[in-house]
């Protein structure tokens, strides 16, 4: 799955979300500072009408979409729908920032170790919905976020890169989600970078990255 670097046209990336969009943003604003050089978003696609993400995309003149799951008769076509979209643009590599859905076959099938994900807790603990709840619940005190390529099982894919951040006694689910966020910031930007510089390589469960591993790779000190 290597790209070989040097090459003049840009990674076409194509971002999948539901909400707010703060990753997308984040992703939005390292492109747009020169932080990743050699990627370039080609289309942002949303399950959901209302997501702000869509507005973020707007006005940065990014092209959006709207596919909603109602619109289809099952999860298949739904996800048929979203690769040909993401195919339409071009896109190499596809990023799931905040998507609310699980991805299925259909599409994972048809891009091949190029399906990321961001979770907010360190995989493989506390998979699935509301994992800073479950983390905070669970009284851990270091806990962060991973970026991994999206396989069939959910939050269960190859690790990119992963972030720690302390769990303070005065800690609410809250304040600990927003300090795991300031990590996923800097970290889907940097998995995003390194796959366009053609960097990743997977070997079984491993990710890895040519030419050593910056701090984002190991886990943060508290
Ligand atoms: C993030 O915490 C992400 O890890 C999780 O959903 C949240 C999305 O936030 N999958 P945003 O829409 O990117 O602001």
């Amino acid at each position: 799955m290597k790209r070989k670097g040097g090459q003049k046209e840009k990674l076409k990336v194509g971002v999948l979300v539901s909400g707010n969009g703060s990753n997308l943003q984040a992703i939005i604003d390292a492109i747009e500072r020169g932080e990743i050089s050699n990627a370039e978003i080609a289309i942002v696609l949303s399950d959901n009408p209302e997501a702000f993400a869509l507005e973020r995309a707007k006005k940065h003149g990014i092209p959006a979409e709207v596919i909603k799951r109602e619109d289809y008769p099952d999860k298949a076509a739904h996800n048929l729908a979203l690769a040909a979209s993401l195919k339409k643009h071009g896109v190499k590599l596809v990023c799931l920032a905040g998507y609310m859905r699980i991805v299925s076959a259909e599409l994972l099938n048809q891009f091949p170790n190029s399906v990321m994900n961001i979770h907010p807790a360190l995989l493989p603990s506390f998979p699935g919905l509301h994992a800073q709840k479950q983390a905070f619940e669970h009284g851990v005190k270091i806990s962060g976020c991973t970026v991994h390529f999206a396989d069939p099982q959910v939050d269960a894919g190859p690790i990119i890169i992963q972030a720690a951040v302390p769990v303070h006694s005065g800690d609410t689910e809250k304040t600990l989600a927003d300090r795991i966020l300031v990590e996923e910031h800097k970290c889907y930007p940097l998995a995003i970078k390194w796959f366009a510089e053609g960097r990743l390589s997977v070997v079984g469960r491993n990710v890895v990255l040519e030419g050593g591993e910056p701090e984002h790779f190991a886990v943060r000190n508290p």
